[in-house]
């Protein structure tokens, strides 16, 4: 067996690429460490997890539908993860299980990549949804002071949750849909963390491109399909466009760098993926 044994919880899995992913870094670093998936349905959670400690697991990351409720099942969280109120990561640390969310800082690299440190902070955000993804990313994007944070949902409870819970460090706000289009031309980067546009919303759009700046960004947290009609409708339009490939590929890198301590190509990953789907 190898030393290191990592892998993937969640249900259904699908055809995930981490397994590919961190298996190729695992080879060219030298690390003798093997990525695996574990299909576990809710019911079965707390049971894998158990199975994974006598294994003697290096940890493991988390997907749908078991990002929340897996923090009763390890031993501690980082202030990080415990904030975000998910975990995405988990790292054995002297026999204890310890949670943490790399999904913000994944999402705040891939941003770093087309936006600066200073364009975030001068930034006014839109951000469309409120579930998981969204407060991984509020939560990552709060630290950077940008000049405001907007959060526009199907269900305004959630956003208002959201702002609450994020209010003491970053200027934050709700709105209703419409409030939110009226001032679409004050938005410097946009952000879809729904999941319209994914299949079989492939047709649909989170969000109208009316009146939006010419210099904005439309980010969008889904990369497949690679390029969602929403951000292809803002690219023909002229606007920057950044799909959620750079977000997989940085969460995965920083997961990798908490279990092994090394740095992992992200080149390379990112190559691997866009192989894979674009
Ligand atoms: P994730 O972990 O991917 O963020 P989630 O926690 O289930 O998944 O959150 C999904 C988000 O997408 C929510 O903001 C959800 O809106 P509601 O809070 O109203 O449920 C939003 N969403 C999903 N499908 C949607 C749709 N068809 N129209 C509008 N919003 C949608």
């Amino acid at each position: 067996m190898p030393k290191t044994l990592l892998g993937l919880i969640g249900h259904p899995l699908g055809h995930s690429l981490s397994p590919q992913m961190h298996n190729e870094q695992f080879g060219k670093l030298g690390v003798d460490g093997y990525y695996h998936l574990f299909d576990m349905p809710e019911e079965e959670l707390q049971k894998g997890i158990q199975a994974l400690r006598q294994l003697g697991a290096a940890g493991f990351n988390i997907t749908i539908p078991h990002k929340v409720n897996v923090m009763d099942d390890i031993d501690k969280l980082d202030p990080s993860a415990k904030r975000i109120g998910a975990v995405n990561t988990v790292v054995r640390e002297n026999d204890e299980l310890v949670g943490y969310n790399t999904d913000g800082e994944g999402y705040l690299e891939s941003l770093l990549a087309v936006r600066s440190l200073e364009q975030i902070k001068n930034a006014n955000i839109l951000v469309i949804g409120a579930g998981g993804a969204a407060r991984a990313v509020c939560y990552a994007l709060s630290l950077r002071s940008p000049e405001s944070i907007t959060i526009v949902n199907r269900t305004q409870e959630k956003a208002e949750q959201l702002k609450n819970h994020l209010e003491d460090i970053a200027a934050i706000k709700t709105a209703s849909k419409e409030e939110a289009e009226s001032r679409n031309g004050e938005y410097d980067i946009l952000i879809n963390t729904t999941s319209i546009g994914m299949s079989p919303e492939v047709n649909n759009s989170p969000w109208i491109l009316e009146n939006v700046k010419a210099s904005a960004l439309c980010s969008d947290l889904i990369y497949n399909p690679w390029e969602t009609r929403w951000l292809k409708d803002a690219r023909e339009a002229g606007l920057d466009t950044l799909n959620g490939s750079g977000m997989f590929v940085n969460q995965g890198a920083l997961a990798f760098k908490y279990w092994t301590g090394k740095e992992p190509d992200r080149k390379a990953m990112q190559a691997l993926v866009e192989d894979h789907l674009k």
